[in-house]
């Protein structure tokens, strides 16, 4: 990734902080997971139009290393630099030029990894043909398949590297990548160690997520009760592999009816979860099928899609909620967008019981080709008639809560790694208000600038 050096920035390369000022909006999401109303709360910083750069109150950020030290008014952040023995003189600053601040975005949905495209099912759905219907006949997840398989972990990588580039390009920071495009188990290692391999390589953390049981591959469909042959041949055969290796953060799987069942992702999600791998689900995303009940059942960090939850799941993710083991609702409106589907996810019902929202891109070849997350955040506003506030919760604290990062990611307050994005917008209510436009000025990812725009 090309590190530009930012004028009037870094100038020695010694420096260890940053001082980020000329901000007219600092939107913290200081105060952790946003659920119900306060997921419409981004607890702003602005600047008084007037107030000049001198400004004691203007707002602003301090980095130091990788941790955020101070964000506030100006003069505060220098006194409690003072008391924390950083000297001022020490930091490097930059110039948010009338910009806003946020947290750097995370993205909680991604399978970044896979080989091939599949532009020909735009036509076929455009023909009237179904999701699932171009899966059954070998096509859709299947041919995705096919072409992962034959790539090697230098293809996977590259590919990977695109895209992430990409994403860093609209101010993410951290994401989720999932596997589940091998099926087979050194293809899913191959995927997971891609993963953990661009993680390592930066700037963007990612997190990697073993979805073995993404689809039933080729070679079960002649079994009877496919899906229940290959459940078990993934407990039996495949989860000690991936649990050996070590990769995996998280296990997911797509429970849906047709695909698999709550009872085999329950007999998954558990065994995977044995070995450490933290539970999340795509759920109900073309039909009520028991994947929110499921979530809110076994304590998932997550329960993603929810295009059609049933009355039950909704209500088990609002019982949920009120627990210190909250389900975080994963929405991923760009999908039903790219499916040409006619039914969103309940957001506001979800909202109105409680359930805290995060979004994501799902980046897919099939049925979210784009990795644009401010561009989802702005389908989130049409579509699924979120505020500006409640998608920008959705895709900094609540959606570092889907990964089990709250206290680490997703706000800016002193102690958190320095995970910062800076939009050419002077408030955060236009990041989804100019759809796919390229806002980002600026992305320093733990106290470091690692995108600046040309
Ligand atoms: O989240 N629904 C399952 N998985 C992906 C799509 C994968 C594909 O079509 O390649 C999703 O939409
Ligand atoms: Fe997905």
């Amino acid at each position: 990734m090309t590190l530009r050096v930012i004028e009037g920035g870094l100038t020695d390369g010694r420096s260890m902080g940053l001082l980020i000022l000329g901000a007219a909006e600092i939107a913290t999401l200081s105060g952790g997971l946003r659920a119900g109303a306060n997921q419409d709360q981004p607890e702003l910083l602005s600047s008084d139009p007037g107030g000049g750069p001198e400004d004691d109150a203007a707002p602003i950020v301090a980095t130091w290393e990788d941790r955020i030290v101070a964000v506030g008014p100006r003069a505060l952040v220098e006194r409690s630099l003072e008391a924390q023995d950083l000297p001022l003189a020490r930091f490097a600053r930059i110039d948010a030029e009338g910009g806003t601040i946020t947290p750097g975005l995370i993205d909680a949905h991604t399978h970044l990894l896979f080989a091939g495209s599949r532009e020909n099912e735009l036509r076929l759905r455009q023909a009237g043909a179904g999701y699932l219907e171009i899966l059954a006949a070998g096509g859709g997840i299947l041919s995705t398949v096919r072409a992962t398989r034959a790539a090697s972990l230098d293809e996977l990588l590259a590919h990977g590297r695109r895209w992430l580039e990409e994403m860093l390009s609209h101010g993410v920071t951290t994401i989720e990548a999932k596997s589940g495009y091998g099926l087979d188990l050194p293809t899913e290692l191959r995927l997971l160690e891609a993963a953990f391999t661009l993680g390592r390589e930066g700037p963007i953390d990612v997190l990697p997520t073993w979805l073995g049981a993404h689809a039933v591959p080729e070679e079960f469909r002649r079994r009877r009760d496919p899906a229940e042959a290959f459940t078990r041949h993934l407990l039996e055969e495949q989860l000690p592999g991936i649990a050996a290796q070590g990769r995996a953060r998280f296990a997911d799987v797509f429970c849906e009816d047709g695909v698999f069942t709550p009872d085999q992702s329950r007999r998954i999600l558990l065994a995977a979860e044995a070995f450490g791998m933290r539970p999340r689900l795509h759920a109900d995303e073309l039909a009520p099928s028991g994947g929110a009940e499921l979530a809110a059942e076994i304590g998932a960090l997550s329960a993603d899609h929810l295009a059609r939850p049933s009355d039950a799941g909704i209500d088990a993710l609002a019982a949920a909620a009120g627990t210190d083991r909250p389900v975080v609702a994963t929405l991923l409106p760009a999908t039903t967008w790219f499916l040409m589907a006619d039914h969103y996810a309940p957001a506001r019902t979800l909202i109105d019981r409680g359930v805290p929202l995060a979004i994501g891109s799902d980046f897919n070849p099939g049925t979210s080709p784009t990795a644009n997350l401010p561009l989802v955040m702005t389908v989130a506003c049409l579509q699924l008639k979120l505020t500006p506030a409640e998608a920008l919760a959705a895709v900094t604290i609540n959606a570092a809560h889907a990964l089990g990062l709250g206290d680490e990611i997703g706000s800016i307050e002193a102690g958190k790694l320095a995970d910062l994005t800076i939009w050419r917008v002077p408030s955060h209510t236009q990041i989804p208000y100019w759809p796919a436009a390229g806002l980002v000025r600026t992305v320093i990812k733990r106290g470091r600038p690692v995108y600046q725009r040309a």
